[in-house]
């Protein structure tokens, strides 16, 4: 009895452990002050990387369903232009239409919805997921959820999932965020960015095309209710995967300079910053047109705006 009672408080902690374990990571990234938590919550599986292949889909009723939902990803602008506000793709971000391990990957994506997201401060399903990314970072608007693009969409995220089960440790998603953000220089921004981004970018920032340099503000941009308008989420997005041929060069402050630089230029206004995070506190790196004002009078307080950026 008393081995027995023994070996049981020993699995429970080791149990606690893991969920611990897993709960702090999801914690570091996730989109606000309070994780993320999908329904099946906390999992030991770890998964490899092996998504099957957009060449190789196979012959059947989701074929068609398929290859649009990666056409739809990696052209949104031109493919879904009714409803695109901006010259972006899905793409853009998610590189490689969600097959890029490094950027944003999408695959196992569908194995995590439904989850409840603190900016939503409820349950998301892949399809709501997919629409926040509509209205923010695409700056356009929601595809009806029984329509053909949305359907094509699922499907093709579900193709890419393939062989991730429900709560699985993706550990390559969600990894853009610098978890501490050292106060940032915007003119040092300026000054790097003229030397290591224009040339994909633009010197105005407009870019050079939604696939080879997408518009990094400016109205061709994301809007300022996106997730790269956090600054912590900018600043692990170009540290991770910028510049493109060199990623994995910028120091964390060359990272944090460059996105303070690219978050004080003019972008798309979100209309429903009030809506978003119900019943809880409002992260601070938000950079809004309050604050996009602030860094032109000269009046912004970085050491607040870095202090939340979790
Ligand atoms: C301007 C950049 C940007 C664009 C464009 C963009 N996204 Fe995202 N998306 C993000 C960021 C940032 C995240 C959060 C990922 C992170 O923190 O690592 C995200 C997260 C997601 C997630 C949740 C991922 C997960 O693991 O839970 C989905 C699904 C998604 N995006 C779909 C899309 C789709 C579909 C499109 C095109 C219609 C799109 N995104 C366009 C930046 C973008
Ligand atoms: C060789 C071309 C190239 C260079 C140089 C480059 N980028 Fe990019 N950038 C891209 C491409 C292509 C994408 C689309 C995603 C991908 O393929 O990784 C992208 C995406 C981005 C995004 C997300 C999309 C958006 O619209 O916001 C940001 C932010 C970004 N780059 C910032 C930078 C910064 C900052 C630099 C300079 C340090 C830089 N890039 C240098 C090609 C480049």
């Amino acid at each position: 009895m008393k081995v027995f009672a023994g070996v049981a408080t020993g699995i429970a902690l080791i149990g606690a452990m893991i969920i611990g374990a897993v709960y702090g990571d999801k914690m570091l990234n996730s989109e606000s002050a309070a994780p993320a938590t999908s329904a099946v919550g906390a999992s030991t599986t770890t998964v490899p990387y092996d998504p099957p292949s957009i060449e190789e889909v196979p012959d059947g009723p989701m074929k068609e369903a398929i290859l649009y939902g990666h056409e739809l990803v990696n052209e949104t602008n031109t493919v879904a232009a009714d409803f695109v506000g901006n010259n972006l793709s899905c793409t853009s971000c998610h590189a490689g239409a969600g097959y890029d391990r490094e950027s944003s990957s999408l695959v196992g994506v569908t194995a995590d919805y439904p989850q409840y997201m603190p900016r939503a401060g409820n349950i998301l399903t892949i399809e709501d997921r997919i629409n926040g990314c509509m209205v923010r970072s695409m700056n356009g608007k929601k595809f009806e959820i029984d329509s053909e693009e949305m359907k094509a969409m699922v499907a093709y995220f579900t193709y890419i999932s393939e062989g991730v089960p429900v709560g699985a440790d993706r550990d390559w998603a969600m990894k853009n965020t610098m978890d501490e953000v050292p106060v940032p220089n915007v003119s040092a921004g300026e000054e790097l960015y003229q030397k290591s981004c224009i040339a994909c970018h633009a010197a105005d920032g407009s870019g050079t095309g939604a696939n080879t340099g997408p518009a990094l503000w400016g109205p061709d941009s994301f809007n300022d209710g996106a997730g790269l308008s956090r600054l912590s989420k900018m600043a692990g997005y170009v540290q991770q995967n910028m510049p493109v041929g060199n990623e994995g060069s910028l120091t964390d402050q060359d990272a944090a300079d460059l996105a303070a630089f690219i978050l004080s230029q003019d972008r798309p206004e979100w209309k429903n910053h009030d809506k978003d995070f119900p019943g809880i506190e409002r992260p601070k790196d938000i950079m809004d047109k309050e604050k996009r004002q602030q860094v032109k009078d000269g009046t912004i307080n970085w050491e607040e705006v870095v202090s939340k950026a979790k």
